[in-house]
């Protein structure tokens, strides 16, 4: 699809219509990824960070937050969960912590490979070139790393720079393909100044970049935020919505242009229907979700945006919630690691 398709599936709001579209990314995933659902296990083990992103409720000048960075010990009971639940992955995820050090995180992911037979994904923020080497040497193999919009002035004006240092995620990325890490991106989808043209072009982008795992969730405003204080202007009709229907379209729109990926129905969306947007991402193109490992005292205060889905459920919960979601749809789990597939031009195995 060209750029001129892409914005009029984005600006449709027949019914009727959408339908149609749902039914081919349905088709695309089933063909090129199948119909396993893979299961990443999150581990949000600390909320500090350095940043100021104008969305992001864990933002270095929110003193609402109670901090909280997880001991190593912590960190592996949850790895172990993981691994008992029949994971292949556990994501690593953190704001931009330099109280967390390049030799902690190379520590931690080294005990992990040696222990267990997981996948190791790393969503660690803006980290240098000689960390992100390190930690691809002691053996994590994802990164991911959302550019959120690719409107480089909406990028610019909510993602201030830190201490003279640029933010250029597209570079950052090029290096993570470089050293070898499966590269995963993605964009929030209503951010107050974006349009619709802006949410073609990240399409094509996602394309572009030959991504290995694209995430793609509504913006929800958090009241602590410069963002979240900003009010918006419903009146342009540029402006796309951040609503469920707006997410489904970016949803099935990115399983059309990259049909290899893996993307998640992601908590997010779970966040704007928490009756069935978990389910209803996986039937229009999404093919992995990430249940939450979080140990419940931590999930708390890992508030990004409010309302956030299973902010009060157990691993446990999350993990039984999950299951039974997949399998009320006619899908399966998926087992084993769930690598990407874009470069692989094989029939997929039972997996
Ligand atoms: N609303 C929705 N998503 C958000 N994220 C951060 N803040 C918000 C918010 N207010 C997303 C960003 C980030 C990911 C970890 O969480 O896309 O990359
Ligand atoms: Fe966490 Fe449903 S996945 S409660």
């Amino acid at each position: 699809m060209n750029h001129s398709e892409l914005l009029a599936w984005l600006r449709e709001t027949d019914d009727d219509r959408l339908e149609i579209l749902w039914g081919k990314a349905d088709q695309a995933r089933r063909e090129h990824v199948g119909d396993a659902v893979h299961l990443r296990g999150l581990i949000e083990f600390s909320n500090y960070c350095a940043r100021r992103c104008a969305y992001c409720g864990l933002h270095v000048d929110n003193q609402g937050v109670t901090r909280y960075r997880m001991s190593m010990d912590e960190v592996m009971v949850c790895v172990r969960l993981a691994h008992e639940f029949g994971y292949g992955t556990v994501v690593l995820q953190s704001g931009e912590d330099y109280g967390m050090t390049t030799d902690w995180m190379a520590d931690l992911i080294r005990r992990i490979k040696s222990e267990t037979p997981l996948a190791v994904t790393l969503s660690l923020g803006e980290r240098s070139h000689e960390d992100l080497t390190a930690w691809r040497e002691a053996g994590a193999d994802r990164y991911l790393l959302r550019f959120e919009t690719s409107n480089p002035d909406l990028y610019r004006k909510i993602h201030p720079d830190l201490g003279g240092r640029i933010s250029d995620r597209i570079s950052i990325l090029n290096c993570l393909r470089e050293l070898g890490y499966e590269v995963g991106s993605g964009v929030m989808i209503g951010i107050p100044g974006q349009t619709y043209d802006d949410l073609a072009t990240d399409l094509l982008c996602f394309r572009d970049l030959e991504l290995d795992m694209i995430g793609v969730g509504p913006y929800i405003p958090h009241p602590d935020t410069v963002l979240g204080r900003q009010v918006i202007d419903t009146e342009s009709d540029q402006q796309p919505p951040r609503d469920e229907r707006m997410v489904y379209k970016m949803v099935a729109l990115t399983r059309i242009m990259c049909p290899w990926a893996n993307i998640p129905s992601t908590t997010a969306l779970a966040t704007l229907n928490l009756v069935e947007g978990r389910e209803l991402g996986l039937m229009r193109g999404a093919n992995v979700v990430m249940p939450n490992l979080t140990p419940p005292e931590y999930r708390v205060f890992y508030e990004i945006y409010p309302s956030k889905a299973c902010i009060r459920e157990t691993a446990k919960d999350c993990h039984g919630c999950m299951g039974r979601r997949i399998e009320s749809i006619g899908r399966r789990v998926g087992t084993g690691r769930g690598d990407s597939r874009r470069m692989k031009n094989t029939v997929f195995a039972q997996d």
